[in-house]
């Protein structure tokens, strides 16, 4: 099980890097203020869920980890691109806790599984925030005002 949870320390560190580099890259691009708060945001939340997993490792007796990490993507062509990385991305994160509460059950390590819970319910509101992203990205296509509106109101739709 700390092997696992080790893997997972990586994930969300992987995360936390994927979406720093989401958020360079759109501070770079004209007019996309809200989303690169947004992308940063994202990255120090995901930097929180690898130090959740890291502090329980050590204070189960384990010991956490300190992974190296891949390079993430660093450029994208839109930045519905970047939204739909970042739903795949959300999407991979989900499996991984779900195979993670899989073993925590199958080894009756409830402690675990309790612990992961909190897991289990943040990717569901992440993915739901990357799907409703991407939909209204899909809605907006190319249109200038569309995209000057969800860059004004991306920040409200993330309750977390
Ligand atoms: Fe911590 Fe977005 O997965």
């Amino acid at each position: 099980m700390q092997h696992a949870l080790n893997r997972q320390v990586l994930m969300e560190a992987q995360s936390s890097q994927a979406y720093l580099a989401m958020g360079s890259w759109s501070e770079i691009q004209p007019g996309l203020k809200g989303v690169t708060q947004f992308f940063f945001k994202h990255s120090d939340e995901e930097r929180m869920h690898m130090l959740k997993l890291l502090h329980y490792i050590n204070e189960r007796g384990g010991f956490g980890v300190i992974p190296p990490l891949e390079q993430p993507i660093l450029t994208f062509v839109s930045l519905k691109k970047a939204f739909e990385e970042l739903l795949k991305h959300e999407l991979k994160v989900s499996e991984s806790i779900n195979d993670l509460v899989d073993m925590a059950l199958k080894e009756k390590d409830y402690a675990t599984l309790n612990f992961l819970q909190w897991y289990v319910n943040e990717q569901m509101e992440e993915e739901r925030l990357a799907r409703e992203c991407n939909d209204k990205l899909e809605m907006i296509g190319d249109d200038k005002s569309g995209l000057y509106l969800f860059d004004r109101d991306i920040l409200t739709l993330d309750a977390t």
